[in-house]
């Protein structure tokens, strides 16, 4: 019994380590607070989602319309600032290009981001979108840190304020080999003032939160109903609470 209960035990502890390892590769990756209560957060995200993936990346099942709904835009701003493939509202995110094309072009086709969040989590998701940096050997002169010799160009770069630099430092191994490691990644501060590079480096930061909010949003929109129902329970019994705890006072007064 004891040997059965130790094997499931250590069954129940590979089981929750495994994915982790599987998902960092090695690398390990950065924590990323998503807010799906903040709807400006969210309506940001989609802003960047349009206008910088949605060229390349379809995501294929999501509305424009229910997209609106979900993040009180209205027809009008929808239009306005979303919508650049299509202009029926009812319309899926899907792209103008040819999937045929896209593969020839990149290699690899960009993968449908609808469920993306789900397959990759929202703190491998950060440390991707922060993860690009300069590497000539590669076709689009970019390698990342989560994914090694990536398809994708860095379309953000203008965001982040440039392409950072890998640094390498020298590790000697057991037998005295010297390896050159890749120690941390730093965006170039050029002319900037110190302020200015660390604003830049804030605003980032702060965009990506936003996109992967959107993109974790994406991946399960009935979450943001289940956060509103969640409050709107939670109420209900809180009154229930205090309607049975009045009447079993109005009960026990008599017995007492
Ligand atoms: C110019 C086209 C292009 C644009 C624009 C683009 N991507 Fe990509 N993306 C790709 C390609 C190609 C791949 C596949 C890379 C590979 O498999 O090597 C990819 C891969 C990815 C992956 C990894 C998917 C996986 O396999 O897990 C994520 C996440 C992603 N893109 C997110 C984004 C987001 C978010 C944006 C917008 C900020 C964006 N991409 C913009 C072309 C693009």
């Amino acid at each position: 019994m004891k040997k059965l209960l130790s094997f499931v035990s250590a069954c129940i502890l590979l089981l929750s380590t495994a994915p982790a390892f599987a998902a960092g590769g090695g690398v390990p990756l950065l924590h990323v607070k998503t807010n799906l209560d903040d709807k400006a957060a969210l309506q940001e995200g989609a802003k960047i989602f349009v206008n910088y993936c949605l060229s390349c990346h379809s995501a294929e099942y999501m509305r424009f319309s229910r997209l609106g709904k979900d993040l009180d835009l209205t027809d009008e701003q929808l239009r306005e600032n979303l919508m650049f493939t299509t202009d029926k509202v009812g319309s899926p995110m899907k792209i103008a290009m040819d999937k045929g094309d896209a593969a020839r072009w990149f290699g690899v086709a960009p993968p449908d981001l609808s469920v993306i969040a789900r397959a990759r989590g929202t703190d491998w998701l950060y440390t991707y979108f922060m993860g690009f940096y300069k590497d000539e050997s590669r076709p689009w002169g970019v390698n990342n840190l989560v994914f090694k010799d990536v398809g994708m160009p860095h379309v953000m770069a203008d965001l982040q304020g440039g392409l950072q630099e890998a640094v390498y430092k020298t590790e000697t191994d057991a037998n005295g080999h010297e390896h050159q490691v890749l120690e941390k990644l730093v965006l170039p501060q050029g002319d900037m003032s110190d302020a200015e590079y660390k604003k830049l480096q804030n605003d980032y930061q702060r965009n990506m939160t936003n996109l992967v909010s959107f993109l974790e949003y994406l991946g399960e929109p009935a979450k943001l109903q289940r956060y509103s129902l969640g409050a709107k329970v939670l109420v209900f019994l809180f009154i229930l609470l205090l309607i049975s705890y009045l009447l079993k006072k109005e009960y026990w007064r008599d017995v007492k």
